[in-house]
């Protein structure tokens, strides 16, 4: 297998592109400016299939086309780019088309599968290719954010029936999530925390834990060093026949970059976004979560862990099922919630009068808040302490995590 793919760095215009739907163009100027706007074609329909929430005004309708920014690209295309170790190893994989750091470089090589249904792709493929090069083996082309080690992965085709990373066109179905070397027990963690999550009726993906050695043919620089247990997580964002299903981050409808994900906005702004843009039911299931992070000590709910869906036609968003959660506290004992809830982060703060500060600058009913705080520490309990997949969890760690459960049910759960 073979493949032409243009040089990255000669790219200039990028087409925006929602499923099959042409919605916007990309270009960069000689002096590293990076543009974006709508298609006029895409503005006459008032701007549906919905992109972004952050090119929407309050009233409905398309805003006008962002500013162009230097050498950066706008906030929403800045957040479809891996963050930390995937960015290194997908930059040492394109390495000599991809220059490191160059965010613009990254999204061609990785803009035919990106998370949810945009997809960027040169302007014009048949004017830049280079035809008189040889043809190159395929390349992993998947993007996805968060700073630890993952692979978007194909399940049951490899030669021994295991995990494969998508070369070329592609597209994987799986999230492989591996350990780290810093925390032990992390997939465990995690994995627990999503089945205790399913457990008291949040929406979950479809996960289990595997071997590093079910893994085929993956490259050299994608590899980590940890040993343990992959964290295989079904993707929400991928049908069941390939198709892309739209979604997008808070710090994307905030139009905030990544590296601003813990400060660029408070959890009273996304209730309150939630409020409006989906329902008030789907902020009441935000409080459940953001109240389940707080029992089980879970300091990492960033704007980029939590995000829109946009399923059927795409026009309306829904609430993303629930991703990322594990408890930080055995490894951070000093951890606090990642953005500020009323002004406050720390979980031992977060009592009956900190929860109604936050239910007022939401707009949310006071009553209604503090009922979901007290029903969810309610029902932590009552499937937490025989949950089977607490076996996982290495024994120090889950003492850790029992010791946290048990201090922020009493803060919690009156
Ligand atoms: N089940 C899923 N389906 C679709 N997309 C997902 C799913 N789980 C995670 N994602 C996407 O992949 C990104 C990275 O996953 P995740 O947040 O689990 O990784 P992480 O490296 O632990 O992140 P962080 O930097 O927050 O620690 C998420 O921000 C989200 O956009
Ligand atoms: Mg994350």
């Amino acid at each position: 297998m073979s493949e032409t793919f243009p040089d990255p760095r000669s790219i200039s215009s990028l087409e925006v592109l929602l499923n099959d739907l042409r919605v916007g163009t990309i270009i960069r100027t000689p002096g590293d400016f990076n543009a974006f706007s709508f298609e006029h074609s895409y503005r006459a329909t008032g701007g549906f299939p919905v992109l972004s929430l952050s090119f929407r005004t309050a009233t409905g309708g398309l805003r006008k086309d962002p500013k162009p920014v230097a050498r950066a690209l706008p906030a929403f295309f800045a957040n479809l780019l891996p963050e930390d170790k995937l960015r290194e190893a997908m930059e040492k994989h394109h390495a000599g088309s991809v220059r490191a750091g160059n965010d613009f470089d990254l999204l061609v090589a990785l803009g035919s599968d990106l998370p949810g249904a945009v997809r960027v792709v040169p302007s014009d493929r048949a004017i830049v290719r280079l035809d008189n090069l040889p043809a190159h083996k395929p390349k992993a082309r998947f993007s996805l954010a968060g700073v630890q080690m993952k692979l978007s992965v194909i399940k049951n085709t490899g030669k021994g029936g295991g995990l494969t990373l998508p070369l070329g066109d592609d597209q994987g179905s799986y999230i492989a999530k591996y350990p780290s070397t810093s925390f032990p027990g992390v997939s465990e963690n995690e994995y627990a925390n999503l089945a205790l999550a399913e457990a008291i009726g949040m929406e979950v993906p479809e996960r289990e834990l595997v071997e590093q050695s079910e893994f085929e043919g993956i490259p050299k620089e994608f590899e980590t060093l940890s040993d343990g247990k992959v964290l295989l997580v079904k993707r929400f964002d991928r049908g069941a026949n390939g198709e892309r299903i739209h979604i997008e981050d808070f710090a994307q409808v905030f139009g905030i970059y990544p590296s601003r994900k813990y400060e660029g906005a408070a959890y009273h702004d996304i209730a309150a976004a939630l409020n409006v843009a989906v329902s008030s039911a789907a902020a009441l299931e935000f409080v459940r979560r953001l109240a389940l992070a707080a029992i089980t000590g879970n300091g990492d709910m960033h704007l980029k862990n939590w995000s829109l869906i946009y399923r059927g036609v795409g026009d309306k968003p829904q609430l993303a099922p629930v991703y990322d959660v594990l408890s930080t506290v055995p490894y951070i004992p000093a951890d606090a919630m990642a953005l500020s809830l009323a002004g406050e982060r720390r979980f031992k703060a977060l009592n009956a009068q900190r929860w109604k500060a936050f239910a007022n600058r939401a707009r949310l009913p006071e009553a209604a808040v503090l009922k979901t705080v007290v029903d969810t520490a309610e029902r932590v309990n009552e499937v937490w302490w025989s949950l089977p997949e607490r076996k996982a969890i290495p024994p120090k760690v889950l003492e850790r995590i029992d010791t946290h459960v048990r201090l922020m049910t009493a803060i919690l759960g009156t």
